[in-house]
């Protein structure tokens, strides 16, 4: 178990556990886009450390960007969701892959797709290392899944609460 601010967590996915799905995320795009060029967009802060991961194992024509959002407050979607900033490539006629750490509401995502579809890429696909389908209200759900999980509170391996516990190299689950 372990302290972040107020709460508890304990340990839901170990890095091990973490590392293997990465990189069959990672074979399974390497197969999909095969003879295609990509453009990755991470989305900041929280999915700095699966875009990290997944990227070395990606053997693409490719390129990655990253774009900041910001929809959440402590443990609870505010479901206010702030403008794009960083999104400077030129998308026209681009495979387009999303990277999120997280779909939770699908807000976020499906505002993300919205501005994107303006630019007018070839293709989006979403790559979330966690997606919570019970909390999912949303148009766009994610192509890949790293983990469907339960409607619980989650911080490591770049998820934060309150900006803490983004350095954590396991996922933990709040402590109820
Ligand atoms: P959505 O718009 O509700 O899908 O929320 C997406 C964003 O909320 C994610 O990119 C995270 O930043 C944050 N978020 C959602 N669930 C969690 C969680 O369990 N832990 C930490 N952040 C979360
Ligand atoms: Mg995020």
């Amino acid at each position: 178990m372990i302290q972040v601010l107020d709460k508890t967590f304990e340990v839901f996915i170990t890095r091990e556990e973490i590392q293997d799905e990465v990189s069959s995320l990672a074979k399974q795009i390497n197969v999909d886009f095969q003879n295609e060029e990509v453009v990755f967009i991470a989305v900041l802060n929280g999915s700095f450390m699966f875009a990290s991961d997944i990227m070395k194992s990606i053997d693409l024509d490719c390129e990655i960007s990253f774009i900041k959002m910001s929809s959440y407050q402590g443990t609870e979607s505010t479901g206010r969701v702030d403008e794009l900033i960083g999104l400077n490539n030129n998308l026209k006629d681009k495979n387009v892959i999303i990277l999120e750490d997280i779909i939770d509401t699908g807000i976020t995502i499906d505002k993300i797709i919205s501005l994107m579809d303006e630019q007018a890429p070839k293709s989006v696909k979403i790559c979330s290392l966690l997606y919570k389908p019970d909390a999912f209200q949303g148009v766009h759900r994610p192509d890949y899944v790293g983990f469907s999980i339960p409607n619980a509170f989650v911080v490591g391996y770049g998820l934060d609460y309150n900006e803490k516990g983004r350095n954590l190299d396991a996922i933990y689950k709040i402590k109820n």
